[in-house]
């Protein structure tokens, strides 16, 4: 079996092809250091076999605070905590690397001390009801900056690389897509400058770690709404990562304003039309481009996993929900086990209601 054999990215040997997607546990403190609590998940994970574990996305920056009890990396107090959280996880023979995130206009102010969100327009956010700021040249510049210096704190705590957070809406998505950046500067305007926010985040992480550590991205492939990212400008800008050097993609897509069945967490996947929902994307990027290509969403099986491996449409499979059913879902599917027990209620999802982030069909059980 394919996704039982060893992969490499850059410095990163994997033991298996089975990622942890990043995934928002609201299981630090509420200054955002780790706990006991999150390194015991972690090491439940790497026993459990995740080949590489990523992280919830962690704040590089107090203006894009998008969660409370979110994992923070902005201030170099948290190193010493993080550093204690890779040491768990290395110990256990696990492999960890962690995402890093500014939210941009998809914040609420109750998590940003009532400040406005900022973003690179002004465009109206429904879920949270708040019209962002724009953000001026120079805070632009500020928030590059705490990507890269985020991305040394990273190396320095012992995590095996860092992945940007370019999905889902958030800030470096809102650059990139013509429907939440309507600039006309450095910024914005045309494809290539809507490129330059990440390329500039890029450089300033490779500035800080250098070009042997691993630094990966998770990209929307398209952003299902009208005016915003497609899959044509998606491989364009896939195309111009894999050439800056960027070590590995995790495919996936949605935003907020998508319909429920468009975005990244897509509920109800209970039959087969509805699983693996950007493997039609991660196809394409496969047949594209040279780098390692993750595929993500509504993946519940490890039949489909060997399916997917086998038919090259992608190289590593990354599983959110399942793996907060079952953390130990890969070694379960080592031994025979086929279907995960996740039904995809994205009651895990309502975390404004939980206190950290769970299955709640668990509890139900009980
Ligand atoms: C509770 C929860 C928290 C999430 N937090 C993050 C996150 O911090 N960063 C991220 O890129 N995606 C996040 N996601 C999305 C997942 O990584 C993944 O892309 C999505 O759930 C689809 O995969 P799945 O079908 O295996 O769950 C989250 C998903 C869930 C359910």
């Amino acid at each position: 079996m394919k996704l039982f054999t060893e992969f490499k990215i850059k410095s990163i040997t994997i033991k298996n092809r089975i990622v942890r997607s990043a995934t928002y546990e609201k299981m630090a403190d509420d200054d955002g250091f780790v706990t006991e609590k999150l390194i015991n998940l972690y090491v439940t994970l790497a026993r459990g076999s995740v080949g590489l574990i990523i992280t919830g996305n962690a704040l590089v920056h107090l203006s894009g605070r998008s969660a409370p009890k979110m994992l923070c990396i902005h201030n170099d107090f948290y190193v010493e905590g993080l550093s204690k959280l890779t040491k768990a996880v290395h110990e256990a023979e696990g492999k960890i690397v962690i995402q890093l995130n500014h939210g941009g206009r998809q914040c609420s102010s109750l998590f940003l001390h009532g400040s406005n969100p900022v973003a690179p327009s002004a465009v109206y956010e429904p879920t949270y009801k708040v019209m962002p700021r724009q953000l001026t040249n120079e805070e632009i510049w500020d928030i590059i900056d705490s990507f890269g210096k985020a991305a040394k704190r990273a190396k320095e705590a012992g995590f095996d690389g860092i992945q940007i957070h370019g999905a889902h809406g958030y800030l470096v998505n809102q650059f990139l897509s013509p429907y939440t950046n309507r600039r006309d500067d450095y910024w914005g305007g045309d494809e290539e400058r809507r490129f330059h926010f990440l390329e500039e985040v890029y450089n300033s992480i490779r500035d800080n770690v250098g070009y042997d550590y691993p630094v990966m991205i998770k990209l929307n492939a398209c952003d299902f709404i009208k005016g915003g990212l497609t899959l044509d400008e998606s491989l364009r800008i896939a195309k111009r990562l894999e050439n800056l050097g960027i070590d590995a993609i995790e495919v996936s897509g949605g935003i907020v304003e998508s319909k429920p069945e468009e975005r990244p967490v897509r509920p109800k996947i209970d039959s087969k039309d509805k699983e693996a929902y950007f493997r039609v994307f991660s196809k394409e990027f496969k047949k594209n481009l040279n780098i390692p290509i993750m595929l993500v969403g509504g993946i519940r099986s490890r039949t489909l996993a060997e399916d997917i491996l086998q038919k090259n449409d992608a190289d590593l499979i990354s599983l959110s929900r399942p793996l907060i059913r079952e953390p130990d879902l890969p070694k379960k599917w080592f031994k025979g086990k086929d279907l995960c027990d996740c039904i995809y209620c994205n009651g895990c999802m309502r975390f404004m209601k939980l206190d950290y982030v769970r299955c709640t069909q668990l509890e139900k059980k009980k």
